[in-house]
């Protein structure tokens, strides 16, 4: 597929997407998401490709949300008959394997939202996170008021989803919304080494560790810990678990296969 408003690269075993509307500040429209649920399902098909980064475009932005200029003139009707969002759910959060967000500038809105979609945020010190959707008489669509509460906790998304107030990447990092913050004309340097080291792990263990986590935010500690142990057996059938920890008695790197 030909891809207008993304870009996307291939490093050895690492994914890079970058939105790409810089124009726009990376604004999500439709045909964004037809175009990331198109390279997310490539990746995801592909046995070569072990991580994914997903990064945007010139420095002023991540993405600064779903597209405005797209939603004006639509009604409740046209939202609700399209159910409009939920492609991001099946296109994008439906990636079985890993990803990371790679954030500078402004990620607002949608822009905030697809950031959490990924399994982490890496931040340049520029990043700024927002819900501002309330300026425009709506509200968070794409996930902003559960993913944000479930990463920041009740207070500080209460506060930014009912002031649209923005979190810089010290009270983005403080407040557990990234993993961790890097200068900003590192950041894809870094998020791709990390990428690669997510890369080079068992390909089968980092999907399964993936889903335990996620499992976290979907059920009860019974529940999540059965699921756990579970996996956890799942694993021990694999040719790369053998190879793991038989590579380690005998003191020399794994070669995986990927099964
Ligand atoms: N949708 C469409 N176009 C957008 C956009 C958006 N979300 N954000 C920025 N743009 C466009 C602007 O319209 C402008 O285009 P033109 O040059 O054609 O006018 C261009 O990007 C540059 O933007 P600005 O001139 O506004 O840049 P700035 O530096 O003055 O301000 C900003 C930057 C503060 C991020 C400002 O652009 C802004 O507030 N953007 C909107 C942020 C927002 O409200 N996001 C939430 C959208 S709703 C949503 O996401 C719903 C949901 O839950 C999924």
């Amino acid at each position: 597929m030909t891809y207008e408003t993304i870009l996307v690269e291939q490093q050895g075993a690492v994914t890079l997407i970058t939105l790409n509307r810089p124009q726009a500040l990376n604004a999500l429209n439709s045909q964004v998401l037809t175009e990331l649920t198109a390279a997310f399902n490539a990746y995801d098909a592909d046995p070569k490709q072990r991580c994914a980064v997903l990064t945007g475009s010139g420095e002023k932005a991540f993405a600064a949300g779903a597209d405005i200029k797209e939603m004006v003139d639509k009604d409740a009707a046209d939202f609700f008959l399209q159910d409009f969002f939920s492609g991001w759910q099946t296109g994008v959060v439906a990636t079985r394997k890993p990803w990371i967000a790679a954030v500078a500038g402004f990620a607002l809105g949608g822009g905030c939202e697809l950031a959490m979609m990924a399994d982490f945020i890496i931040a340049a010190d520029t990043a700024k996170f927002g819900q501002p959707e309330i300026k425009l008489g709506v509200a968070p669509g794409m996930g902003g008021s559960q993913r944000l509460t479930r990463a920041v906790g009740k207070a500080k998304a209460m506060e930014m989803c009912l002031t649209g107030r923005n979190m810089d990447a010290a009270e983005a990092e403080r407040s557990g919304l990234v993993s961790r913050i890097v200068a900003a004309d590192q950041l894809v340097a870094e998020a791709l080494k990390t990428a690669q080291a997510i890369a080079a792990m068992p390909p089968m263990a980092a999907m399964v560790n993936k889903e335990m986590v996620n499992i976290a935010f979907e059920t009860n500690l019974a529940q999540g810990l059965l699921t756990e142990r579970r996996l956890f057996q799942i694993l021990t059938a694999t040719q790369d678990k053998k190879e793991g920890m038989t590579a380690f008695v005998e003191k020399r790197p794994g070669v995986w296969k990927g099964r």
